[in-house]
């Protein structure tokens, strides 16, 4: 029996890796990419098994096609202000159609007590797939290591800087393919409904650390820069950062600072038994985007 999987937010960081692992799996799977735009969608059509669906979770009317059929959920939603509502219409589709598991993209520390915003709009989320009825499983990974590349890589090519405001703080970066592989587990594979994955990679290091793998591997001076938290939060909105967002990334940086995101977790080698990618590894794999 052929099972129809949607990941939604598949043209983000973690959603075209989870569409790209889906359509690799050896089995009789249809993946559904949800998509906001098709021009930024196109490239993933031409993987195999996979179709595409425009969805824009403030326009219900255009979730109702995207959830017809639909077995299984990887429900990605932005960093948005409106995360909580835009998951929360997503969930109640999913009810309607009958979707039978969701894998969530949560984040690390959601249930932590005391929380941050960011965290708390997780715990929500999570909370209200809990009451949903539907079967779930919570992916809770740690700053994603495919960061560097989305934020720091052009201070990084440019002028050899790697600018954080997170002191000597130590995390446990994960490289999202590791995500996706382990999310992709969840929905194919028995036994992950309502299992909760906190995710790191083999590792915590802090970003002075950071910058000596990129030094080395990328064989350029790459020099860590620990910006004042005032300074950080100016250039943010500064560079159009809309408030409520710098102030929750700051609430995060604070957290990888004071060392609190320096925890290790062996859930990638429990449930894909390999080991995640190290940072070293992460850096070769995507060199060319620092040099
Ligand atoms: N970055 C980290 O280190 C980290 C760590 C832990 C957890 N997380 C969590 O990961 C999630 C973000 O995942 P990501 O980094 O893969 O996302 P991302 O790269 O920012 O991509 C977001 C995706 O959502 C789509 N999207 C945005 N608004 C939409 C709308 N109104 N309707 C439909 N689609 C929409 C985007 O499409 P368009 O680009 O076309 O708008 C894009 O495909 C967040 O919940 C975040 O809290 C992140």
């Amino acid at each position: 029996m052929h099972l129809t999987i949607l990941v939604t937010g598949a043209t983000g960081t973690v959603g075209r890796e989870v569409v790209k692992q889906l359509s690799m799996y050896d089995g009789d799977i249809r993946v559904r990419a949800g998509v906001h735009s098709i021009i930024k969608g196109e490239n993933l059509k031409r993987l195999p098994g996979v179709e595409i669906v425009e969805m824009d979770f403030e326009d219900q009317d255009s979730l109702h096609a995207a959830f017809t059929h639909v077995d299984k959920l990887f429900l990605i939603t932005p960093m948005a202000k409106d995360q909580v509502d835009m998951a929360k219409t997503l969930i109640d589709e999913a009810k309607k159609a009958g979707v039978k598991h969701i894998v969530k993209l949560s984040a690390m520390g959601a249930d932590a007590e005391p929380t941050i915003q960011l965290g708390r709009w997780h715990r929500e989320i999570e909370k209200y797939i809990e009451d949903s009825g539907i079967a779930y499983t919570f992916l809770r990974p740690s700053s994603f290591m495919q960061n560097f590349v989305n934020y720091n890589a052009d201070s990084i090519k440019h002028e050899g800087k790697l600018y954080m405001p997170t002191g000597d703080g130590k995390v446990g970066y994960i490289d999202v393919r590791d995500i996706a592989a382990v999310g992709v587990e969840a929905l194919i594979t028995q036994g992950h409904e309502g299992q909760v994955y906190e995710l790191t990679g083999p590792e915590a290091i802090s970003n002075d650390e950071a910058a000596q793998i990129l030094s080395e591997v990328t064989g350029k001076q790459v020099e860590f820069v620990d910006v004042p938290g005032d300074a950080a939060r100016k250039n943010m909105t500064e560079h159009g950062t809309p408030d409520w967002m710098a102030d929750a990334l700051m609430e995060l940086y604070n957290v990888y600072k004071a060392g609190h995101s320096n925890q290790v977790f062996d859930s990638v080698q429990a449930v894909i038994d390999r080991k995640p990618h190290s940072f070293r590894q992460f850096v070769q794999d995507y060199k060319e985007c620092f040099v």
